[in-house]
């Protein structure tokens, strides 16, 4: 059954129909998928993390908060039940979960997603909301003293990442934090186009639907520093892909 899954998919891809045959691959990818009591079932964690396995997604959920949470912390933001954090484009909760065990600060997250915010509603405790494709979100002016987004600008085409950035600028306080990760030009499925993406500071490589997982998005990151700060940020820092010890590049904001 898994293979004529897979066939269909495939051959959904060749007609031009990549969106439904991406959607087929991922049904694919959840069935069978391990359930476990503490996680979400397998065909969200596909949505969320492209792949059914607990232990990566218990993993790699708490490398990101753990490296978020000392990211801010090594940026002299310290947390406490006074502040608030967004994690936007939040899936199914695979970094926020950890990340509201390990601290005191309210976690809201959205996503456009209802069926991985449902989710989230039910099982974490913290404010999370279905939100639109496109600006604004449901919040006030510098309602939060960090924000993250974790493989989110890596699924946007160019115009919706700019405008997002200049979003989530709004919704960020004064003395405030970002933190969002990046597909940069040292991933190695950006060899082959590396020198176009250097000259242009962004492509898309695998067209799809704005924020499904097919569509790769990739920025220099000169390229996305430059229109970050167009949108209100200044860089602190963007760290590479091959050393961030998250296969993205994690690129760390600040409202000032
Ligand atoms: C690859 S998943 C990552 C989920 C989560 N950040 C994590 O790392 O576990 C990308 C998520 O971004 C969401 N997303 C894409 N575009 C969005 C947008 N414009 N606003 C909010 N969420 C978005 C998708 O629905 C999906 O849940």
């Amino acid at each position: 059954v898994r293979t004529s899954w897979a066939n269909a998919a495939e051959t959904l891809g060749r007609a031009g129909l990549a969106d439904l045959g991406f959607a087929l691959y991922q049904r694919v990818r959840a069935a069978g998928g391990a359930k476990a009591d503490d996680l979400p079932p397998p065909y969200l964690r596909v949505l969320t993390a492209g792949d059914t396995n607990p232990e990566a997604f218990r993993i790699l959920g708490s490398r990101m908060a753990q490296t978020v949470l000392a990211t801010a912390e090594l940026q002299g933001l310290q947390l406490s039940s006074q502040d608030a954090v967004l994690d936007f484009g939040c899936g199914c909760g695979r970094v926020a979960a950890p990340l509201i065990a390990a601290t005191d600060a309210r976690v809201h997250g959205c996503d456009v997603n209802g069926r991985l915010v449902q989710w989230c509603r039910r099982r974490l405790d913290g404010d999370f909301r279905r939100t639109r494709p496109e600006p604004p979100l449901p919040y006030a002016d510098q309602a939060f003293s960090l924000v993250y987004a974790l493989s989110v600008f890596t699924h946007l085409h160019e115009a919706n990442a700019q405008a997002w950035l200049a979003e989530l600028a709004r919704v960020t306080r004064k003395g405030g934090l970002a933190v969002l990760s990046l597909f940069d030009e040292d991933m190695p499925a950006a060899a082959e186009f590396r020198p176009s993406l250097l000259d242009r500071g962004f492509l898309v490589r695998r067209e799809g639907a704005e924020g499904s997982n097919l569509l790769c998005g990739y920025f220099s990151r000169a390229g996305f520093a430059q229109r970050a700060e167009a949108a209100g940020w200044r860089t602190l820092e963007i760290v590479p892909s091959a050393s961030s010890g998250l296969d993205q590049a994690l690129a760390v904001l600040a409202r000032d």
